[in-house]
């Protein structure tokens, strides 16, 4: 464990909530294995101070900052520079302070990109469909597409929102078949099977609805498809179940958990973070919760 003393460098989480936040357990072993004088700490923001919160940052001479929901949009305006990913994207989750001015990164879409190719994923020429349409899918369309997917679907509970990201996206990747639909069961049923990737960017699944799912059990995934679940609470969701009992390979949300968390480690202090230590203390503090939550329940 790090001592805090006059010299330790701040980072931090912006978000509301931030209680349950993952990034202080991940990145605080993270500094302590490199024995940097680094802390990283929640920052708990309501929405209505997010025009005060990039100020505050400089004035109390933080390195910079994760951003999480809701304030990945919002913080934009406030920035002085913006990576041209993160412009893309539409939205910043990583903050530098340096020399005065502020900048702003995406490394969501460099998480997913990671956590898929860690498994085999080849993104180049492959086939993929992503359930949802907010900022997650936002991110994954977007490192798909610059990493050679050929297409991209997006389908959405609110089709006009699909409609919009692809719109966007299509003007950024001319070369790339993006389309969009209703997620229903009907246009679910409808999916071929020749699919390289299927990715729940959707909260479908996540504690306290564990037993819900993006995937009706009666339709049939994919053939051979790579099945993806960004969420991580529970580890194994019910949509990887489905996916194990149809022999697909599946891919749960901590690697980009890890991932981009490893690049915004980077990013601020010029390491590369060791993501391997940062996996296992994310299980570790992701199991002691899950026990809690049982004893709790006793
Ligand atoms: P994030 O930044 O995590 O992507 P978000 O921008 O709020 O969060 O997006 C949440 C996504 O989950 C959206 O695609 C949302 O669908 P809508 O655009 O229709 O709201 C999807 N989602 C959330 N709850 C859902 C549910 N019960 N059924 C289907 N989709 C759901």
């Amino acid at each position: 464990m790090i001592q805090l003393n006059g010299f330790t460098k701040v980072v931090g989480i912006l978000g509301w909530p931030v209680e349950h936040t993952l990034s202080p357990v991940m990145h605080g072993i993270a500094f302590s294995n490199l024995n940097l004088n680094w802390t990283y700490i929640p920052l708990p923001l309501p929405p209505e101070r997010v025009k005060d919160a990039v100020r505050s940052l400089h004035t109390l001479n933080f390195v910079g900052a994760n951003v999480t929901v809701p304030h990945k949009q919002a913080i934009m305006r406030y920035l002085d520079e913006i990576d041209p990913t993160a412009q893309n994207i539409g939205a910043v989750n990583t903050i530098l302070l340096k020399g005065g001015k502020s900048y702003g990164y995406n490394t969501d879409g460099y998480g997913i990109l990671r956590a898929l190719l860690e498994v085999g994923f080849e993104p180049q020429g492959a086939r993929c469909l992503m359930l949802g349409a907010g900022g997650a899918s936002r991110a994954a369309v977007y490192s798909l597409a610059a990493a050679g997917a050929s297409t991209i679907a997006v389908y959405n509970r609110t089709v006009e929102r699909a409609a919009f990201l692809v719109d966007d996206l299509r003007l950024a990747f001319p070369h790339i078949t993006f389309s969009f639909e209703a997620l229903t069961p009907e246009t679910l049923t409808a999916v071929n099977h020749h699919c390289d990737l299927v990715v729940n960017t959707t909260s479908l699944g996540m504690f306290p609805h564990e037993e819900t799912t993006p995937w009706p059990e009666d339709v049939p995934l994919p053939e051979n498809a790579v099945i993806c679940d960004l969420v991580y609470n529970p580890l194994k969701t019910k949509f990887l179940q489905q996916a194990e009992t149809a022999g697909l390979r599946g891919v749960d949300g901590v690697g980009m958990l890890i991932y981009q968390g490893a690049e915004a480690f980077r990013i601020w202090t010029g390491h590369e973070a060791p993501a391997a230590l940062m996996r296992q203390a994310v299980l570790a503090e992701l199991a002691t919760r899950q026990k809690m939550m049982i004893m709790h329940e006793m």
